[in-house]
């Protein structure tokens, strides 16, 4: 049985699925602070409750009889963790280190923990290897990182296998009724910008880079929880210590986004260039080699999947059609 902590939310259903559809039976522990439980397929036990309460993790490890868990549960908006630095320090570390406590207490193994691409900061070579320097430059990052270092350090003593993935700019959605609803990232908040008839920002187009904005490496949530289900399997087969980076391997600009978003919306909107955003940095791809050589896993969706995918189900998710709501909304 798999355990999903953060298993309702936008990548937790995603992964839930992609698992149940991998032949996993999984329940589910999440607090409901933004997640769906709706959205879960029929027969997912759903435990309700935080990670931070070892005592009710414990009971949930004993009770399903737990043998992996997925680690998902955690706050992931980068803008936040500056501005509520100890909140997320307590939800992702110490979170974290109670689901450590609990799985060791219950003699539970195996674990996949939701990293992240925050972690490296700055990357000073076209693309980010897993041994590239870590120097991360918010709250969320460095809360990400020191997971990172407890899970090794507890793993090592505790003979726990685990993997620690690394995830890159997650986006899309895997049917219509799975957008991403929390409007964080730069996808959704186009899209926000459309639907008010607004004119979508760009954070600086100085950047050394071709059209001068930023450069990320955007992966279809459908990928990324293809990933889950292929690493669940690796640290079951054998005793795994081992740090992926999940993205696609290619790049993509701020700009090349909006006119992804033109395209799916049929809106065909203009942006404004503000300053930028302090702490970016220019360019964040990732190497991908390790986890395509290591475990035989690549992500099949291009930008075009990605946000079209996402505007379908954003649309839906308002009881829209497509473009021409978006154009009676402005
Ligand atoms: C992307 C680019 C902005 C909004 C995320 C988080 C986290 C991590 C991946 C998992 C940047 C620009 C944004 C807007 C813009 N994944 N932008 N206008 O900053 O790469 O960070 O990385 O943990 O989700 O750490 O993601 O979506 O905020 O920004 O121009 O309205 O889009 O400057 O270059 P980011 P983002």
């Amino acid at each position: 049985m798999l355990l999903v902590t953060g298993g309702a939310g936008y990548i937790g259903t995603h992964v839930v699925r992609a698992l149940g559809g991998a032949g996993h039976d999984v329940v589910v522990v999440d607090d409901l602070s933004d997640g769906h439980p709706e959205l879960l397929p029929d027969g997912i036990p759903v435990e309700v409750g935080t990670v931070l309460d070892t005592d009710f993790m414990m009971d949930v490890l004993d009770m399903y009889r737990v043998d992996c868990v997925v680690h998902l549960a955690g706050r992931k908006a980068v803008d936040e963790s500056i501005t509520r630095p100890s909140f997320y320090y307590r939800q992702n570390v110490l979170g974290m280190q109670s689901v450590l406590a609990a799985m060791v207490r219950l003699d539970v193994r195996r674990i996949v923990f939701s990293s992240s691409a925050a972690v490296y900061g700055a990357v000073a070579d076209d693309t980010a290897a897993e041994d590239a320097p870590t120097a991360p430059r918010s709250p969320y990052g460095r809360t990400k990182l020191i997971c990172e270092w407890l899970l090794r350090d507890i793993a090592a003593v505790e003979g726990i296998s685990w993997s620690a993935l690394r995830y890159f700019n997650v986006a899309g959605a895997g049917g219509r009724d799975l957008a991403d609803h929390g409007v964080h990232n730069l996808v959704p908040r186009v899209f926000q910008a459309i639907d008010l008839g607004e004119e979508p920002t760009v954070f600086g187009d100085t950047y050394d880079t071709p059209d001068g904005t930023c450069i990320r490496d955007y992966i279809h949530v459908s990928d990324l929880a293809a990933a889950h289900a292929t690493v669940v399997d690796a640290v079951a087969a054998v005793p795994m210590s081992a740090i992926y980076n999940v993205g696609c391997g290619r790049g993509a600009s701020v700009l090349d986004v909006m006119r992804a978003a033109r395209e799916a919306s049929g809106v065909p909107f203009q942006w404004r260039i503000a300053e930028p955003r302090p702490g970016d940095p220019a360019r964040v791809v990732a190497d991908t080699h390790l986890i395509r050589d290591e475990l035989g896993w690549t992500a099949v969706h291009d930008l075009g999947d990605i946000v079209g995918s996402a505007w379908e189900a954003w649309s839906a998710a308002r009881g829209g059609t497509g473009a021409e709501l978006s154009v009676g909304a402005r």
